[in-house]
């Protein structure tokens, strides 16, 4: 398996709409891979993508919800592409607003047929939100493939992993997925997530 530098990524643009989605060189021919990564708002989606790539701040995470209103396009040259989705569920925010994130989405998932996983980030804190079955239903219909990541688990312990799985894994996925706790405060499962996007990347090369 081709060994990825993690460091060498870099934000390309942020869009709105499908005029707006950047496209990438093609890799030996084949369409640039993209790893997608979804949640509720204030979940940990550019902590995390700070962590994997081992950068300070190529992501901007704040401590205000729902700032991130457009999907953020990042490359790893000659590897993939990775997209950061806006945070669903915030619920501050108009109806006309959570129309706009539906069209958003749909329009993204239909145009980008290059996507190979999606992150689906959850709080490990706490139970599947109305939004997250909504996101995790979607996968499981449109059969995605999809990473369950359950974050801040820095904050949890391993009892508590445990009651999570065995309350709400089967019925979020009934199917089965791949799953992993992950903390961007003390890098839990940091070299794991990395080894399952690395096989997703290179299933193809
Ligand atoms: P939006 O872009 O607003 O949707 O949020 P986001 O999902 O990108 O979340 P972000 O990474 O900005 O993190 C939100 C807050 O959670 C910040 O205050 C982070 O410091 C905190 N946070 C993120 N990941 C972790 C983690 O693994 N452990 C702990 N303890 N805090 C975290
Ligand atoms: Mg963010």
């Amino acid at each position: 398996m081709k060994k990825i530098d993690w460091r060498t990524v870099s934000f390309v643009s942020t869009g709105a709409k499908k005029e707006n989605f950047p496209s990438f060189p093609l890799i030996k021919g084949k369409m640039c891979p993209e790893i997608v990564i979804g949640g509720k708002s204030n979940v940990g989606k550019s902590s995390l993508i700070n962590t994997l790539f081992g950068r300070k701040s190529v992501a901007h995470t704040s401590k205000t919800p729902g700032k991130t209103k457009a999907i953020h396009f990042f490359l790893l040259p000659e590897a993939s592409s990775f997209a950061d989705l806006p945070g669903y569920g915030w619920a501050k925010v108009s109806r006309d607003l959570k129309d706009k994130w539906n069209e958003m989405m749909e329009e993204y998932f239909e145009t980008r047929k290059e996507v190979v996983c999606t992150l689906i980030l959850i709080d490990s804190r706490h139970p599947p939100s109305k939004e997250d079955r909504l996101f995790a239903e979607w996968l499981n219909f449109h059969k995605k493939k999809a990473l369950l990541v359950l974050t801040k688990s820095d904050k949890i312990s391993k009892e508590e992993k445990k009651k999570w799985l065995a309350s709400h894994l089967s019925s979020l996925f009934p199917e089965g997925v791949d799953y992993l706790f992950f903390s961007s405060k003390t890098k839990e499962s940091l070299l794991e997530l990395r080894m399952k996007l690395s096989e997703v990347i290179c299933q193809n090369c």
